[in-house]
Formats: structure tokens, sequence, C-alpha cells
């Protein structure tokens, strides 16, 4: 089994997510850092310079897709203060243990004037609560990630002193029928099954 690897529900997945994260991915110049890397698919398809995983394997990935990586932990992020023009999560602050330090980290190293993206499921999604049951069900992946509301992710990104300066969503659509093509929505859609928070500091 796989994270939404290589069906073709996860290519359209990736797509649709893809098309929401744009809008707000953080400007240069300056580097931007994807935390979280895995595969490195988000970060080479939206053009940031540098990544960050603690896992080995899909930071290899990353390496073959053209980003610049480095193997570290979200809660202890190996550079300066203010260094960054942007930092981008996709998918995974429900795998990290401890997600308020992985944006309080993000938050120290980003520049005044950068931009951190974070792209979520919310729990008050009908695909976060599916994805939640799989994980309650064993399944490989979503078992060790814990989902939280889009209420949870906005108290947390402003506890990390970040206020929040847009958003949009897509997969408004149930996860039971056969997934079609989206227009990602401007702003924060109540149930939608992915959605791209943008902040600054
Ligand atoms: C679901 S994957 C998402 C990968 C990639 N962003 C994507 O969407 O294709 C979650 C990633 O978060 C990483 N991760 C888990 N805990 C982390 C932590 N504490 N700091 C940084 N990354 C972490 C995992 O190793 C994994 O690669």
């Amino acid at each position: 089994m796989t994270y939404r690897g290589i069906s073709a529900l996860g290519r359209l997945l990736f797509a649709l997510e893809l098309a929401c994260l744009r809008p707000l991915v953080p400007p240069g110049p300056g580097p931007r850092l994807e935390v979280g890397v895995g595969s490195g698919r988000f970060a080479a398809a939206l053009g940031l310079e540098v990544s960050l995983d603690p896992a080995r394997a899909p930071l290899r990935l990353a390496a073959g897709r053209a980003v610049a990586v480095v193997q570290g932990a979200g809660e202890q992020l190996p550079f300066g203060d203010g260094t960054f023009a942007g930092v981008v999560f996709v998918v995974t602050l429900c795998f990290a243990d401890d997600p308020a330090a992985l944006l309080g980290e993000a938050r120290r190293i980003l520049a005044l004037s950068g931009r951190l993206l974070a792209g979520v499921v919310p729990l008050d999604s009908a695909w976060g609560r599916r994805y939640e049951a799989q994980g309650r069900a064993g399944h490989p992946f979503y078992q060790s990630a814990r989902f939280l509301t889009l209420a949870e992710h906005r108290r947390m990104l402003t506890g990390a002193g970040l206020t929040i300066t847009g958003a949009y969503s897509t997969l408004t659509q149930a996860p039971s029928g056969e997934p079609v093509e989206e227009e990602a929505h401007d702003g924060a859609v109540p149930g939608a099954g992915f959605v791209a928070l943008q902040a600054r500091p």
C-alpha cells in the first residue's frame, strides 16, 4: 500500500493540491525550505530551493529531483534565525509528534518579510475523517498521523507568532465518489479536504 503514491487517484490528488498551494507559495528572492519534503514532488514542482526530512530514503528521491536536501528534524532546524524567505509544509504537521514545535522553528528561521505555507488535511472534513479511520484500522502511513481541525491549525499558527494572510481550498468533493477535476477555491472552505494556509511573522 502506498501513501496516495502511484495510483490515478494519487496523481489527481497531487495535481489538485499543487494547484491549491501555488497561489500562496512564498515568493523569492531568498531561499525557501520545505520541511518534511518526503520524495520532493511538491518542492520540485513549486521550485523550492532547500528541503529537509528526518527520513533518509525519501531524501534520496528528493535529491534526484534537483532539490537540495538536508537530513534533520523540524523541531530543531539547522539554520540561523531569519534566514529563509519561505517555509513550506505539505501534509507534514499531522505526522510530527509536536507540530507546534515545528511551527515555532519555522517562525524562527523566517525573515520578517518571509511567508509560511502549510498544506493541511483538516480533521473536520470527510477526507480527514476517512484518513483518520484508515489510520485507526492500521493503515501503514495514516496510523502514525494525528489530524487536526482547521481551527486547531489556525490556533497553532497564531500561537507560533504568525499572522494568517491567506487561504486556498480544494477537495470540496466527497472522497467516496469518483474523483473529478476541481478548481482551487480562494479562502478556507469549511469541510474542504485540503486547505493551504499562508502566514507571515
Ligand atoms: C506524508 S509525508 C509528506 C511528504 C511531502 N511533503 C509530500 O506531501 O509528498 C510526511 C513527511 O513528514 C516527515 N516528518 C515526520 N516528522 C517530521 C519532523 N519531526 N520533522 C520534519 N519532517 C517530519 C516524514 O518523514 C515524511 O516525509
